[in-house]
């Protein structure tokens, strides 16, 4: 009870608090086109659209429960009735941007959406999906090749050892022109 309340309290502390990745628009070009990995209940979708207005914004998640060992967070918030929950809830909040063609949903594995996005030039691309070490590679190693030639990848949780060795191993082979992390942002930019 006591745990759930103090839960409630940070929840709307943290709403009401500034957004650690307000920043990545300072440099992200306004009415991008875009791709965010990872999607959960779109609140950073959310700040997307405010901040950035974007072209056009791919959203890519399965929502999908992969089992026990898939994920990196308890395996119970990952249940497909909430995974369902939370993609019909994705889907009401940006209604009128999918209707407009502003937002378009790819409910797969960035995995699987590649085929579909492999053909398209993105100014920005956040990677927020699996966070084990073979998904976030696999992201950073594909996605950053649709970048154009001014674009960014950005990924969050840098934190995280497998998500930090992840973007090291490609800083290695890839050398991008740029690559700071802040706010626990890892930024990558392309030329
Ligand atoms: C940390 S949450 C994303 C949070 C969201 N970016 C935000 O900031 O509001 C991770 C999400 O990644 C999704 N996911 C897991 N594996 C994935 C994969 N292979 N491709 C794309 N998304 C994946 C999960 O379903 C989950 O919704």
């Amino acid at each position: 009870m006591i745990i759930k309340g103090i839960k409630q309290l940070f929840k709307k502390i943290k709403t009401k608090l500034p957004d650690k990745r307000n920043f990545i628009f300072n440099f992200i070009k306004k009415n991008s086109v875009c791709c965010e990995i990872g999607v959960w209940k779109g609140e950073f979708s959310e700040l997307i659209l405010k901040k950035n207005n974007p072209a056009k914004l791919y959203l890519v998640d399965p929502w999908k429960d992969f089992g026990e060992n898939y994920f990196d967070k308890k395996h119970v918030k990952y249940r497909q009735e909430n995974q369902n929950q939370r993609y019909n809830l994705v889907n009401k909040k940006f209604k009128k941007n999918i209707l407009k063609k502003q937002v378009e949903i790819l409910k797969m594995t960035s995995q699987e959406a590649f085929s579909e996005l492999e053909n398209i030039k993105f100014d920005f691309i956040y990677v927020d999906g699996n966070h084990q070490y073979d998904f976030v590679k696999y992201d950073i190693d594909n996605y950053f090749k649709l970048l154009n030639e001014s674009g960014y990848l950005i990924g969050d949780d840098y934190r995280i050892d497998a998500v930090q060795k992840a973007v090291n191993d490609f800083i290695q082979t890839y050398k991008p022109k740029n690559f700071f992390v802040k706010n626990d942002q890892f930024i990558l930019q392309k030329n």
